[in-house]
């Protein structure tokens, strides 16, 4: 049971130069729907959660309108209902999935303004607090994509304008048409090369890094062992393949052990790590049960000596890990 009045100090952190401010800590929606396939969570958990979240002062709630087909818009609705205010909504759009399946993107404007109707019905809200195209591709430039986008935002549909998964010169070239308030992109130990080019340009830009995928998929949880069972959807990503798990479990023992002498679990500690990486740049957590939410917030708290974060950063220094997942880089 979690003690709310406790619990509820989440910081703030503010989404571009003069963006608002919401929780430090996001919670991702994703998998309370079935994206990668597999049954549906339950539902009445995940709504808990969801308002559990919002008493505890997470506000931030992420999704796409292709997570589960439109079930994920339909679920944050439902929990939402009757406490609209309490809540930022981020909605991700473009995305063509089904049955586990990536099918590619429509970016073209036309249907950008026909995807947004469908996302505030589902929703069942007037305005979108956060909405952007969940990749980017060469099929419609930036400049039509973004100014579809901000015209949503004069038409009163949408509040402000993310982007995700995008390059540093796409950054550069969105915020040249409209304020880019925030960039969603997956960042961890086990993923770190946007440290080159997009996290700079990001802290140039004053965009808000909203930093998912945290566990890498759950790699660096701890609970993983080699071979994973054949149905397990990972198994798909050559990180997770063969002699690359095995090495990579090691470098996760690094990890457990650290996390063991502190006294968190390694997926706190992963959190904590990507929470340290800069005041603009906020851990996306994907939480279905509200177990996981005293957690999380305890893992925002986890400060790091200096001989702990040079372990960590050279165990996982760009490139330690073999292998990869979707987000091919
Ligand atoms: N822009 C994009 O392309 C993109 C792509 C992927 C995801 N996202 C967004 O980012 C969010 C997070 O991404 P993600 O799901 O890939 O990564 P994640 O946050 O690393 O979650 C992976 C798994 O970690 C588990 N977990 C959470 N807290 C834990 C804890 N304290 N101990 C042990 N396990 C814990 C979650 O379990 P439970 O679910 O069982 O609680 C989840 O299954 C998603 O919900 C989605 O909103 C965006």
């Amino acid at each position: 049971m979690v003690d709310i009045c406790v619990m509820k100090n989440i910081n703030q952190i503010q989404l571009g130069h003069h963006g608002p401010f919401v929780s430090s800590l996001g919670l991702g929606c994703m998998r309370m729907s079935s994206v990668w396939g597999g049954p549906t969570p339950d539902e009445s958990e995940s709504i808990a959660t969801i308002n559990q979240a919002l008493d505890l002062g997470i506000n931030f709630l992420n999704t796409g309108d292709f997570y589960g087909a439109g079930h994920n818009e339909m679920l944050i609705g439902k929990a939402i209902k009757g406490r609209r205010d309490d809540a930022f909504i981020s909605v991700k759009f473009g995305a063509i999935f089904h049955n586990g399946q990536w099918l590619g993107l429509d970016l073209r404007p036309d249907a950008i303004k026909n995807f947004v109707n469908y996302s505030l019905t589902r929703l069942g809200i007037e305005t979108i607090d956060l909405y952007q195209p969940s990749r980017m591709d060469n099929s419609v430039p930036v400049e039509d994509i973004i100014g579809t986008v901000a015209d949503l935002v004069k038409e009163g549909k949408v509040r402000h304008i993310g982007v995700s998964e995008i390059t540093a010169d796409q950054l550069r070239k969105a915020s040249e048409i409209h304020p880019i308030s925030a960039l969603e992109i997956g960042y961890s130990l086990a993923e770190r090369q946007i440290e080159n080019e997009l996290l700079p340009a990001a802290r140039d830009l004053g965009v808000a890094v909203i930093a998912f995928a945290n566990t890498a998929e759950g790699l660096l949880s701890g609970e993983l062992s080699a071979p994973l069972s054949d149905n397990d959807y990972r198994q798909h990503f050559s990180r997770f393949q063969n002699q690359n798990l095995v090495y990579n479990l090691q470098k996760v023992e690094i990890l457990k052990d650290l996390a063991i002498s502190k006294g968190f679990t390694p997926t706190q500690l992963a959190i904590a790590w990507v929470k340290e990486q800069g005041e603009f740049i906020m851990p996306l957590v994907s939480m279905s049960k509200r177990s996981r939410l005293a957690e999380n917030i305890e893992a925002m708290k986890i400060e790091f000596s200096e001989e702990e974060m040079n372990t960590l950063n050279t165990t996982f220094a760009i490139g330690a890990i073999k292998g990869g997942t979707y987000l091919a880089r």
